[in-house]
């Protein structure tokens, strides 16, 4: 009986005390002009339920305070948006202050000069010298070829094989980055550069603790030692004087002299090629095969697009740009294969002073989450929005669409979308032109909050 009353008085004073918590921490918050919500646990706020349910969470405070609402997620006390008006309007304001919000760990592991850590004439510098890089005449004349090169050999041999796609996804967005920025060079650095930036990707998603033996310190690590082989890259070309058709060389040769970039901003450029292309093109490249498996019309009338293609060259010949430009309903697959999985849930914004915003006033280092998750299943601008549908994109492109976040919006548009669809489309034409596959294995799609097969996704391959 003494245990039992001990027990019960342990259980009520935690309650008590936990409410009280919670109520001190949402008062604490309680700013006048701020939007509702609540904030959760000191320090933790409501981290763990956001991370546990994901957009269930969302969804659930969404009904309760509206579409503009305050919490505390990932440490940062932060207003989530889901009105895509207000998304909108947070997305072409950055000079009024509302600059990108990625975690410290991000920046600290991606370099000062890195994109999202520069705002005004530093990001629009930044971005010229990466818009001229990857330009439409650019992704002609010598990425894509480059790209068509690399995609012929990664796909070669998945005859009878099985294969983990996640895995060969990764892979390839990687490789094939690096064989357009270091063309000469990048099979003779692949194998030792991978596994650093790897675990620098890593670090960019862990909490900044520089302790031994912590994801960050590894990622802190792999930036120093993909830096000093960079240099060493720079190095070797100039000493070598030649000039050579890729990034890197239009960046040492200075391309476009207005565009004249320091080593330091070179390098940390360079690194945002490899990153921002990496998991966006991998994980949509990965989930595209898996929609294609499970909806074999889809993948009849995708691979009669690519068969048709195919059937006008020699085996040898590769993909040129009229080709992929004709690829309208492999850009539907990708569309909707992004807006399906949802491979973008949001972008990150912060407020560098107190801001009015939707009639709300933001205090000045609050993290705006612009959550664009929603708008992908609204039934009014997807119709049947849980059934995998490419043919919606046939007659409007999503640039007719005002609220298509994919690709982000704004000022921080995605510079990349088009070498990102060349990219996936190229690898798409390869592999259904070359080859079927079957799943083997159940393997688990996880959505939330990145899309990721925790032990892979497993097919076996066989030649058409
Ligand atoms: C399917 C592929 C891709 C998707 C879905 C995607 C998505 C996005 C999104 C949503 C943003 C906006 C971020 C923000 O507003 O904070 C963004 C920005 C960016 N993307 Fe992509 N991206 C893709 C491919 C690429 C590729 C291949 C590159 C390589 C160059 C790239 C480079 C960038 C850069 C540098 C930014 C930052 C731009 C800035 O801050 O001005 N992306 N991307």
């Amino acid at each position: 009986m003494a245990v039992l009353i001990v027990i019960l008085g342990v259980f009520f004073g935690l309650c008590i005390l936990s409410t009280a918590l919670l109520r001190w921490n949402d008062v604490r918050y309680r700013k006048k002009g701020l939007p509702p919500g609540t904030m959760g646990w000191p320090v933790f706020g409501e981290t763990t339920e956001f991370l546990k349910q994901g957009p269930s969470f969302m969804k659930n405070q969404r009904s309760r305070y509206g579409s503009f609402f305050k919490s505390h997620l990932l440490g940062c006390p932060t207003i989530v948006s889901m009105d895509p008006e207000v998304n909108r309007y947070i997305l072409v304001n950055e000079a009024k202050g509302l600059v990108p919000g990625y975690p410290q760990s991000m920046l600290d592991i991606l370099g000062k000069c890195n994109i999202a850590a520069v705002h005004g004439s530093a990001h629009k510098h930044m971005r010229g010298a990466l818009l001229a890089l990857i330009s439409p005449t650019m992704i002609k004349q010598q990425l894509l070829p480059k790209i068509d090169d690399f995609m012929r050999s990664h796909l070669s041999n998945w005859d009878n094989k099985n294969i983990d796609i996640q895995v060969k996804s990764k892979e390839m967005a990687f490789l094939s980055s690096l064989r357009q920025i270091a063309s000469s060079e990048a099979s003779s650095i692949s194998q030792a550069f991978m596994p650093e930036f790897f675990k620098l990707v890593l670090g960019t998603l862990s909490l900044p603790i520089n302790l031994p033996n912590t994801n960050y310190h590894r990622g802190f690590q792999a930036r120093k030692n993909i830096t000093s082989l960079l240099r060493k890259l720079v190095e070797n070309r100039r000493a070598s004087g030649e000039t050579q058709n890729d990034m890197l060389g239009f960046l040492i040769n200075g391309g476009e002299k207005k565009f004249n970039i320091s080593d330091e901003e070179m390098i940390d450029l360079i690194i945002t090629i490899l990153y921002s292309g990496y998991e966006t093109v991998s994980t949509t490249s990965m989930m595209a095969v898996k929609y294609l498996h499970d909806h074999p019309k889809v993948l009849e009338e995708l691979r009669k697009e690519h068969v048709a293609i195919r059937e006008k060259k020699r085996p040898e010949d590769p993909i040129d740009y009229n080709d992929y430009k004709s690829m309208c309903f492999t850009r539907a697959v990708i569309y909707e294969t992004s807006r399906m999985a949802t491979i973008v849930n949001g972008v990150l914004r912060k407020t560098t002073k107190d801001m009015k915003i939707n009639g709300f006033v933001i205090p000045e280092g609050w993290r705006i989450y612009v959550y664009t998750r929603e708008i992908n299943y609204d039934p009014h601008l997807y119709p049947d929005p849980l059934t995998f549908n490419p043919w919606r994109w046939l007659d409007k492109g999503p640039e007719y669409q005002n609220y298509f976040f994919i690709f982000g919006g704004g000022t921080r548009q995605c510079p990349g979308k088009e070498l990102g669809l060349a990219e996936i489309s190229t690898f798409l034409h390869y592999f259904v032109t070359r080859y079927n596959w079957k799943e083997i294995g159940r393997d688990e799609l996880m959505k939330f909050p990145r899309v990721e097969a925790p032990n892979g996704l497993q097919i076996r391959v066989s030649s058409n």
